[in-house]
């Protein structure tokens, strides 16, 4: 049976690389809608992004929804220093010429959940503030939840602060009341994800591959390389959240751990930090599966072979 999967993201370069992953393979997914929230790049950016990837990936029968233009409390921000001012830069796709639907995210995804015949999959790969609302809006959501797989938080460190994983960082409320909800949920962290980089011969395979597909891919990704190089002494540019599609295809590629995960929504030095540990407490028994391992070479071999499968 098809995985029913809403795909909730800030596209940004490795947001893309996920959307493209799950498209390319219908066989699998039942892509039910895309939701856009503001994250890398402002929501106007966000959502446009989003209606040119299905658009690179002839996927128009997906249908993309607007999200929240800012988090439930804080002030916005964005990751141009890594994303580009247009969340994807290095891309070179033409406007799209399918439009947003009229229905907001947080809208979208209640009603879908609540009137789907078959749980559903969020994949959740940007700062979490629609997910947050629609569960705040509607919590009789959560039993139409089959897991929520979330690239977010980390269990050594962050990247925006010292303490803080951007998502987490950019809505530490919202990321709180999601993790804290009790669903079943996977988290992928950057622990995990920053093990998931680019190389030079990486980027070449993408962008002589053929199509389309692999050039724009190769294009955004090769647009961050020098920030993650430089900032965390990485190889290349992580592709975070690739993993969420490489985990829901391959699962085998990952191990996890039963960790305990609360979010610092009050801090000031560690605001947006993910705290997690393995050991039983006697408050907030919260237990998270989080993403321990990866086989970072096979996961981005799957990313190759999926770009690989579209046809200009
Ligand atoms: O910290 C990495 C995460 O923040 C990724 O999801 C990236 O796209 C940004 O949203
Ligand atoms: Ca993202």
């Amino acid at each position: 049976m098809k995985r029913r999967l809403i795909i909730d993201c800030d596209p940004g370069a490795d947001d893309a690389v996920l959307i493209l992953m799950a498209l390319a393979v219908p066989q699998t997914f039942d892509v039910l809608g895309i939701t856009t929230v503001a994250g890398n790049a402002p929501i106007e950016w966000t959502n446009k992004n989003a209606l040119k990837l299905v658009e690179l990936a002839k996927r128009t029968d997906v249908k993309v929804f607007g999200g929240c233009r800012r988090p439930m409390l804080r002030k916005p921000i964005y990751a141009a220093y890594a994303h580009g001012e247009t969340g994807i830069d290095g891309s070179s796709m033409p406007e799209p010429k399918t439009s947003l639907q009229s229905r907001h995210a947080v809208d979208f995804i209640i009603e879908t959940l609540l009137h789907s015949s078959q749980k559903v999959t969020l994949s959740v790969s940007g700062p979490m503030t629609n997910i947050a609302l629609a569960l705040i809006k509607e919590p009789g959501i959560a039993e139409h939840i089959e897991e929520i797989i979330f690239m977010g938080g980390s269990t050594n460190g962050g990247n925006i602060t010292p303490a803080a994983e951007f998502n987490f960082y950019v809505d530490p409320h919202a990321a709180h009341v999601v993790v804290s909800s009790g669903l079943p949920m996977k988290m992928i962290g950057l622990n995990v994800t920053h093990q998931l980089v680019t190389s030079e011969h990486r980027l070449e395979i993408l962008q002589r591959m053929g199509n389309e597909v692999g050039r724009q891919v190769a294009g955004m990704l090769a647009h961050g390389v020098e920030h993650d190089r430089v900032r965390f002494g990485l190889e290349g540019r992580s592709v975070h959240d690739a993993c969420i599609a490489a985990y829901m295809l391959r699962p085998e590629l990952f191990t996890f751990k039963k960790m305990r995960v609360l979010v610092d929504h009050a801090g000031e030095a560690t605001m947006g930090a993910s705290i997690t540990n393995e050991y039983p407490a006697h408050i907030n028994d919260q237990w998270l599966s989080v993403a321990d391992s990866i086989q970072a070479d096979q996961v981005f071999d799957l990313i190759i072979d999926l770009m690989r499968t579209y046809k200009d």
